[in-house]
């Protein structure tokens, strides 16, 4: 009797012990199954060219971006900084066709309508790195500019407009609030999303296409920025309510915007309205190619006869002539860019 129940008592734990290292087992193979797949990359799609529209929208980036300071701890020229503020928002309420300082002055674009939320947006082209960067060299103009020499750009290019005079009240504004936002970010800052080169875009292997951005603009661009691409303004007509893509009251064609990388690192992670790295709404390929569509638009011109004095600092996709390379203008308007960076890469290394 005893030595059975001993038997009975045994045989059980033997059977735990045994189900327990059979358990411990098929845990650590989930484990290492699990990290397996996680060390295995997210291959981007490397068979772009043959596709359609690729509608695949990539994975979110993690947040640990810039956040900019609140305009409530502003200490110093608090009103100068405030008013720098409604001169970017309104930009034309005061400078647009009905503007109260000098009417007629720009295409009645406001500064925000490209720098999202006055400028503080993280990967929204924001302004958080000027304070730290400037003065500094630029290739376009071959010269070391300033902060008002670099909001004149954007007042000449993207604003299509007249400058800004560098000693009226305005530039102090504009220049005192630029360099507020800016206030907490240092030389050299690591922080996410200060520069749309963070706005991270795969190259395609062919040229992008406006025919097939025509079809992403009408299913996702149409509704707010209208079908013929020139916007929708308020009822008084004083500022838009949905910014111009192309036309005679857009960017001219010596803006930044006009450039395809630029444009696609914007929209990918800032359109249609309410998109962010958290939530992005367009494939790269869809980026690029409505990138295409709205840049192959009629838009103003600018003469630049002094932009990119040098002319083997201009950018991959910078449209025009001459280059210090062998592509045409038509590759370095709508790609492939890999290519052209390719070649630069090795005639620097020789
Ligand atoms: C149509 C779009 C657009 C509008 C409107 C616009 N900008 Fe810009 N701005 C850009 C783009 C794009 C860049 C970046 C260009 C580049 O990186 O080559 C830029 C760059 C800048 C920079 C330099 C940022 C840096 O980190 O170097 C400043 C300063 C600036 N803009 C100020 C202004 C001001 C002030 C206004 C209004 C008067 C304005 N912009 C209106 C598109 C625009
Ligand atoms: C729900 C409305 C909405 C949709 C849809 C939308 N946008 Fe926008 N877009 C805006 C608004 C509003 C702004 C200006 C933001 C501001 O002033 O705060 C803007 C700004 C822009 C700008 C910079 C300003 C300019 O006019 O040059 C570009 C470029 C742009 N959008 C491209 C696109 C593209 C491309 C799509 C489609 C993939 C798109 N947007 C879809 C509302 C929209």
């Amino acid at each position: 009797m005893e030595n059975k129940s001993l038997l009975k008592a045994l045989f059980w734990i033997s059977f735990a012990l045994i189900s327990f290292v059979f358990a411990l087992m098929g845990l650590s193979i989930y484990i290492v199954l699990q990290m397996m797949g996680q060390a295995q990359p997210n291959r981007p799609d490397s068979n772009q060219s043959s596709l359609p529209i690729s509608t695949e929208i990539p994975k979110p980036v993690e947040d640990n971006s810039w956040k900019a300071p609140d305009l409530s701890t502003a200490t110093e020229n608090k009103e100068l900084v405030e008013y720098g503020k409604d001169l970017i928002i309104h930009t034309a309420k005061y400078f647009g066709p009905k503007g109260t300082v000098s009417p007629n002055s720009t295409n009645g674009m406001n500064c925000q309508n490209c720098h999202l939320e006055a400028g503080t947006k993280a990967f929204g082209n924001n302004y958080g790195l000027v304070a730290s960067t400037y003065p500094k060299y630029r290739a376009r103009s071959g010269t070391i500019e300033d902060i008002e020499k670099r909001v004149n750009d954007c007042f000449e290019r993207s604003l299509n407009g007249k400058l800004l005079d560098p000693q009226s009240k305005e530039m102090k504004a504009i220049k005192a609030y630029i360099q507020f936002v800016g206030s907490n970010v240092k030389k050299d800052d690591n922080q996410k999303g200060l520069s749309m080169k963070d706005n991270e875009i795969l190259f395609l292997d062919r040229p992008a296409s406006p025919e097939k951005g025509k079809i992403v603009y009408e299913q996702k661009c149409q509704s707010c920025h209208q079908a013929n691409g020139e916007g929708l303004k308020n009822d008084d007509k004083t500022e838009y309510i949905y910014p111009p893509l192309w036309g005679n009251n857009s960017y001219n064609d010596a803006a930044g915007l006009h450039r395809m990388s630029n444009f696609a690192k914007f929209v990918k992670y800032n359109m249609p309205l309410g998109a962010s790295p958290k939530n992005v709404m367009l494939s790269d390929e869809e980026a690029w190619d409505v990138a295409a569509f709205v840049n192959a638009q009629k838009r103003p011109h600018k003469n630049t006869p002094n932009d990119w004095p040098k002319i083997q600092e201009k950018p991959f996709d910078h449209p025009f002539g001459p280059f210090a390379d062998p592509y045409n203008e038509k590759q370095h308007k709508f790609g492939p860019f890999k290519p052209i960076q390719e070649y630069y890469k090795k005639t620097k290394k020789s």
